[in-house]
Formats: structure tokens, C-alpha cells, sequence
């Protein structure tokens, strides 16, 4: 018998849209969609931007989705022969879009899975790397990544290297400061930070990201690979309300805080927290047999994020959708071959 899917957390999705306000703004500004997005309002966006974290405006770059930017930063650096580095398991994308810009990715195993592996990374790179990619949070772990951590990982980086920081979950993250953007891009070189609102702001469907330049050139270069009109004026309009929403946006992330917190805690009582505190929308379950448990959690209308061999993630969404998590792993440890 087929079981209806209840809750897909295999993406790292909102359960929620955008904030009220922009879906309020949203609705009144549907009659200019006939128009072609406009310079304007990029640029005011790029102000608010560049007002949130304290950067002048010729450091932010605004692209359809972090992906969408950081698949323009690579297209602007020749990539023929030359790798990029980052951690597996991790965001998928980075491999594929090494791999389209004619680049060379190199994929560093996590040792034990559900640390970033830092220091794995550094051990790779050389004369070829180009670029290293860490995301802060890790994706699938959710583990923090501290200030010092990476100005040590940056200085132990050689010039010729570009350090990317993706932070699409920083809204989510308890562990740094509020300013640890500015302080990574002007405390260092040769770094961007990508962001997203995708995550916390609810806007994953309208593909709108940004990253922060340490280096004004760079940050000109790449906004000149992105095609005119790629980011689409309902994206533009919903991302420059929200950053205006400031407070809706703490509530909802907070809430979300709050069920993560739980379904740590629940972890922690049956022994089965991986011991690194997620700073993402997201848990990170190591387990023996990641597919049974995808395939027990599918039988009770779940859908997680299966890594073979490692774990699973889950998205942390709604209440229900949290209770029905913890009711279905509270079922599964208790079977025979589990408990
Ligand atoms: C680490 C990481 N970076 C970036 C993204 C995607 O960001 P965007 O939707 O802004 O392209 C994801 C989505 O899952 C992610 O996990």
C-alpha cells in the first residue's frame, strides 16, 4: 500500500512563505510585473544590503539564488586545470557547477562523517587550487563555524586561492555573531560570503541570493557575467521587504530554533545525537543503516534526506511535522534489529 507523503524534509525548505509583509507587498506590486526589472531596483536592494551588514554597496552582488552568484564567480576565474576544494558530503551543487565552469572539484571525505573537516581540506590544497568552498553551517551536519576558525583556515590558504563561505543558513546559526559577515570580508582577503534567502526568508521558489566581496574588482567582474534581467522583479520587490522585516523574521526563526531544540534533546535521550549542535534548519542523524531508516520514516509519510553509508538529514519544519518525526524514530529504535 502507497503511503501519502505528509511532510517533504528532504530540502532544507521553509514550511512557511514569505513573511507577511512581503506577501502583502507582494500582492499590491502584482500589476508592475508586466515591466522588466529595473536597475533601480537592484540598487536598492543592494543598499539594504550593504546597510544590514555594514559593506559598501560595490562589495554585494545580487544573483538569482547563492547558486545563481556563485556560479557567475567561477565563470569569471579561469577554472581550466585548476580545482576547487570543499568537504563531501556537502551541498550538491558545488560539484556540479565546478564541473560546468570546465573546473576540477575535489571532494574531501569527512573523518568521522558529521565533522567539516577543516583540516582534511587544507591538507588538499596546492599549486592547482583555485577556489575552496566551506559552508557555514555545514550542509548535511549543520555544525557552526567560528570567526577564528576561518581567519585560520584563510591565512593557512595560499594567495592564489579564493576562500568562498557560503552562509545560506546563517539566519539559523546562534554560534557567531551578528556581524560575522562584515568581520570575515574585511578582516581577510581573497573571501566572499554567499547568502540566501531561500532559507529562513521563505523565498526558495523565487531564486534570489547575494554574496559579499572581499575585493570590490572580483565582486564587479562576476556582477558582469550575470545576464540582465536574471533576477526577476517579484524576487527583487519580495527580497528588499523582507529585509525590512527584520522582527517577523526573528519570530520564525526562532521557532524553528525552538523544534530543532527538540528534536535534539529527543536525540540526545535515546542515544542517538551525533554530538555536533545543528546551527541549521536541520538535524543531521548518523546511523548504520541510513536507508532503513528513510525507508521507516517514508512508511510513516516522512520524506528525509538520505546520505548512503552516513546518516540522513531532516528538515526541521512545522510542530506537526516535528511530531510526527520524533513518533516515527521513537518507533524505529524500538524495533528489534535497532534497539
Ligand atoms: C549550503 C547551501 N548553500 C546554498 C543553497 C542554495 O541556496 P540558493 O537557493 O540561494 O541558491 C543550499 C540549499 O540547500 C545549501 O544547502
Amino acid at each position: 500500500m502507497r503511503v501519502k507523503q505528509r511532510f517533504d524534509l528532504s530540502r532544507n525548505e521553509l514550511h512557511l512563505g514569505p513573511l507577511p509583509e512581503v506577501q502583502r507587498v507582494l500582492e499590491s506590486t502584482a500589476a508592475g510585473f508586466n515591466r522588466y526589472p529595473t536597475d533601480d531596483q537592484i540598487a536598492r536592494l543592494v543598499e539594504q544590503i550593504s546597510a544590514l551588514h555594514e559593506v559598501p554597496p560595490a562589495h554585494v552582488v545580487v544573483g538569482a539564488g547563492s547558486v545563481g552568484v556563485l556560479d557567475a564567480l567561477l565563470h569569471t576565474r579561469p577554472q581550466t586545470d585548476a580545482s576547487t576544494i570543499f568537504g563531501t558530503p556537502t551541498f550538491d551543487e558545488y560539484s556540479a557547477l565546478v564541473s560546468r565552469a570546465g573546473g576540477i572539484g575535489v571532494a574531501v571525505p569527512s573523518d568521522p562523517p558529521g565533522t567539516q573537516a577543516l583540516d582534511a581540506i587544507l591538507s588538499r590544497v596546492d599549486g592547482s587550487t583555485r577556489q575552496v568552498i566551506v559552508a557555514a553551517p555545514h550542509n548535511p551536519t549543520g555544525t557552526g563555524v567560528s570567526i577564528d576558525e576561518l581567519v585560520r583556515f584563510r591565512r593557512a590558504l595560499p594567495k592564489t586561492a579564493l576562500f568562498i563561505v557560503d552562509q545560506a543558513y546563517a539566519e539559523f546559526d546562534t554560534s557567531t555573531p551578528a556581524d560575522c559577515l562584515r568581520r570575515i570580508v574585511t578582516e581577510l582577503d581573497d573571501v566572499v560570503v554567499l547568502r540566501s534567502f531561500s532559507k529562513a526568508y521563505g523565498l526558495a521558489g523565487l531564486r534570489i541570493g547575494y554574496a559579499v566581496f572581499s575585493d570590490a574588482a572580483l565582486a564587479a567582474r562576476t556582477r558582469a557575467v550575470i545576464p540582465t534581467f536574471s533576477v526577476s522583479s517579484i524576487a527583487l520587490c519580495a527580497a528588499t521587504e523582507s529585509l525590512r522585516q527584520q522582527r517577523q523574521l526573528r519570530q520564525r526563526v526562532s521557532d524553528v530554533i525552538e523544534n530543532r531544540q527538540r528534536l535534539e534533546s529527543f536525540l540526545v535521550r535515546h542515544d542517538l545525537f551525533s554530538g555536533a549542535a545543528s546551527q541549521g534548519n536541520f538535524v543531521w542523524l548518523p546511523a548504520e543503516d541510513p536507508n532503513a531508516l528513510f525507508r521507516h520514516a517514508l512508511g510513516d509519510g516522512i520524506l528525509l534526506r538520505e546520505y548512503p553509508g552516513l546518516g540522513v538529514r531532516i528538515t526541521i519544519q512545522s510542530d506537526a511535522s516535528v511530531h510526527a518525526v520524533l513518533a516515527s524514530l521513537a518507533t524505529f529504535s524500538t524495533l528489534p534489529c535497532h534497539a
